[in-house]
């Protein structure tokens, strides 16, 4: 077994009866899912809110009951994964570009875990190009911008065409290498108008599952 599959089932273990839950997105939150999947088969009563198009195709299929993240008045527990996170929980989203709904979903979760294989769990965050979701509208003065600081942006781009995320806006990748000044970097995109979210994810984690080896290492 993987050790993105070993994170994925074991953070399955804290989901329970009665709650709502969230549903990640990526290759290891999907192992999260058809775990659930399977509990659901065998009896197990939840609702679940998910974080993108394909993550809500995913659980449809494997008849999970979705809610519309408005009709509920919190998510109990939210599986997600996570490109990087180092050891103050400070994490990097977003390569597969559903940032923006995984922040919302994570910031009305009760518990956000996060699946990780051993890869991820890194000292310093910044190797994995960090995403900014970006308005179509504005998004070349923003490039400008990151482009005249150094930050080596870079559109993400699909079939030769700009990436468009579930919301309909664009992704620009920041090739930062290392981000040490975590908080100040989240406040200064908060701060530009026309970005509508970024990869850092800061005060989020309350439990990290990490896949290592044949076991996995939780961490709270
Ligand atoms: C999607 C994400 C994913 O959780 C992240 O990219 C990890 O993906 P994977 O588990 O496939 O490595 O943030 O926006």
């Amino acid at each position: 077994m993987s050790e993105k599959q070993l994170a994925g089932e074991k953070a399955v273990e804290f989901i329970q009866d009665g709650m709502i839950v969230g549903l990640g997105t990526g290759s290891t939150a999907d192992f999260a899912t058809r775990k659930i999947g399977e509990r659901i088969h065998n009896g197990l009563n939840i609702k679940a809110v998910a974080t993108s198009t394909a993550t809500a195709q995913l659980a449809t299929a494997l008849n999970i009951p979705i809610v519309d993240l408005n009709e509920v008045d919190k998510i109990d527990v939210t599986i997600d994964g996570a490109d990087e996170v180092d050891v103050t929980y400070t994490g990097i989203k977003g390569g597969g570009g559903a940032l923006f709904f995984e922040k919302m979903v994570a910031s009305i979760s009760q518990k956000n875990i996060w699946v990780v294989d051993a890869s991820k769990y890194v000292e310093q965050i910044g190797k994995f190009p960090l995403p900014v979701e970006v308005s179509p509208f504005v998004y070349a003065h923003i490039y400008n911008q990151f482009q005249d600081k150094g930050m080596k942006p870079q559109m993400r781009k699909q079939q030769k065409k700009y990436y468009l995320t579930d919301s309909g806006n664009y992704i620009i990748d920041l090739h930062l290498n290392t981000i040490k000044e975590s908080k100040e970097m989240a406040s200064w995109l908060n701060a530009i108008p026309g970005v509508i979210t970024h990869g850092l994810f800061i005060n989020t984690v309350d439990l990290l599952v990490i896949g290592n080896g044949s076991t996995t290492r939780i961490m709270e």
